[in-house]
């Protein structure tokens, strides 16, 4: 049984191991090169390869072109061993044992299916350099199937033939938390067709494997599975207590309390069981799209109709809390100073892909609301992506003169806030929480009518019996 905390420790100190193995890592975003570095750090030989001139470029300068804590650092640490570069020349992956395939897969502009274009573009790149026996492994999240047609694609174009193999080797790091789970993941999965592939995955990974984490070794349509049914069970589990939510909110139950208590069934668990605003991201979302249509595809749709369910949950969050909002501001949000705190899908990150946060700012600006957005990492990703937007610099400058305050992204900056000082700065107390990361009844106390989605209204020190009639001396209104 691994420790968490030492084992983390013990593989970010380890001393490199001495007959590292030389790779390339082809595709530099957040899943490539967080890849690239840590694979560094084990004591290989890397090298990170994109089409992005500028991307490359702030890498190979130590500069991180996204935010990743501790990333930036552990870069330029491993940039100044001389075993991990980055390039835009293919030609650099020549001779590497394994290759790495770590590009973006994300959803087809017209479609649910995933969009496989830079899978293909980079595999036509890589293969004419692999004239010398190696392992080709898809990182990448893809539709069952992917792999067997890039298995003959291979075969056909590297001058190694065959000698050239193929492996998928999903990964599960979660932004903001990406290091850990490269060096400590919960499992490795090897897709392979051969012991020999098995064998440069096992050595590749070996100081992992010392500090105990288990390897499940199967077939390649299986590894790729493992991933799409990982992303969507946690999907579901968000969803379902996101659904419980809205029962909640049809009966004035609590969804905190009720998360609580099926947290302590250890069969049920509490990770992945914050009610809120629901998932975004480049993963969770576009996963379960893609995987149901790919189920579709294969004439098993039925088998995850579910999902299209909750997805459909997972949407409704967001109408729900501009609904929330709009109650605040009795009924009408045209000229009303809404803050979004948040613009990053989850805090520790500033990716903007698919941001609940910046998709209620946006439905709250259409709707008519002056709306202001602070989030500490994701501003210039989300000013490039909705213009529109008014952007504050800090969140004192956020929130002065609000009249309603969102909370839709948990940074320790906004839970750790204090709700006096905030509310000496704001035109009217009201906020809604669309996280459950406040503190209600120390807002409460502080004067803020406090909201979140399934729980009651309640007042300060009022005993959490439901339903709770909103107080007229309270009514929640802005106005
Ligand atoms: C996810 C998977 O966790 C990871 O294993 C996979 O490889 C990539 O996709 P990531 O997208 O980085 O990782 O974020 P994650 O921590 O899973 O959160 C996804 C979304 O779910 C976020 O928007 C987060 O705010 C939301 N979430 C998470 C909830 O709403 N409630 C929860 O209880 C947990």
């Amino acid at each position: 049984m691994k420790t968490p905390s030492t084992t983390a420790r013990s593989v970010l100190a380890a001393s490199p191991a001495p007959e590292g193995l030389s790779l390339s890592v082809i595709g530099t975003g957040y899943l490539g090169a967080t890849h690239a570095v840590c694979m560094a750090l084990l004591g290989h030989r890397v090298v990170g390869i994109d089409v992005d001139d500028d991307k490359i470029r702030s890498l190979a300068a130590g500069q991180l072109p996204f935010y990743e804590p501790g990333l930036g650092e552990l870069l330029r640490r491993m940039l100044d061993t001389g075993r991990l570069e980055f390039t835009t020349d293919f030609s650099a992956a020549r001779g590497a044992d394994i290759h790495f395939l770590c590009v973006g897969t994300p959803q087809r502009p017209d479609s649910p299916a995933a969009d496989l274009r830079y899978l293909h573009a980079a595999l036509a790149r890589l293969a004419p350099q692999l004239d010398t026996d190696c392992l080709v492994a898809g990182k990448s999240t893809v539709p069952i199937g992917t792999a067997e047609g890039l298995t003959a694609y291979l075969h056909r174009n590297a001058p190694a033939g065959t000698r050239a193999e193929l492996a998928w080797n999903p990964e599960f790091l979660r932004e903001g938390h990406a290091i850990e789970d490269t060096l400590r993941p919960d499992r490795l999965v090897f897709g392979v067709a051969s012991e020999h592939a098995h064998g440069l995955l096992a050595a590749c990974y070996a100081p992992l494997i010392a500090d105990g984490t288990p390897v499940v070794a199967t077939d390649l349509a299986t590894a790729e599975l493992v991933k799409a049914a990982a992303n969507s069970y946690l999907a579901t589990k968000i969803s379902y207590i996101n659904a419980m939510a809205e029962i909640c909110e049809a009966t004035g139950a609590d969804v905190n309390h009720l998360a609580t208590a099926l947290s302590y069934d250890d069969r049920i668990g509490g990770r992945f069981l914050k009610p809120g605003l629901g998932f975004g991201g480049g993963c969770l979302p576009k996963d379960i799209r893609s995987f149901t249509h790919r189920a579709k595809e294969l004439g098993v749709g039925q088998a995850v109709g579910f999902l299209q369910e909750v997805d459909a949950i997972n949407q409704r969050r967001r109408q729900r809390t501009v609904d929330l909002i709009t109650e605040m501001a009795c009924g009408d949000l045209s000229g009303v100073r809404v803050t979004v705190l948040g613009a990053a899908f989850k805090p520790d990150s500033d990716d903007i892909r698919d941001a609940p946060a910046l998709d209620v700012a946006r439905m709250l600006h259409q709707a008519g609301a002056k709306v202001t957005v602070y989030d500490p990492k994701a501003m210039d990703n989300a000013r490039r992506s909705y213009p529109e937007l008014t952007y504050a610099e800090t969140l004192e400058a956020a929130v002065t003169g609000a009249e309603i305050v969102a909370l839709l992204t948990e940074w320790d900056l906004f839970c750790r806030a204090d709700p006096a000082a905030l509310g000496a700065l704001v035109q009217l107390r009201n906020i809604v929480d669309g996280r459950h990361a406040l503190d209600a009844e120390a807002y409460r106390a502080a004067g803020w009518d406090y909201r979140a989605l399934g729980t009651p209204n309640r007042l300060p020190g009022q005993v959490p019996v439901a339903p709770v009639p909103v107080p007229a001396q309270n009514s929640g209104c802005h106005c």
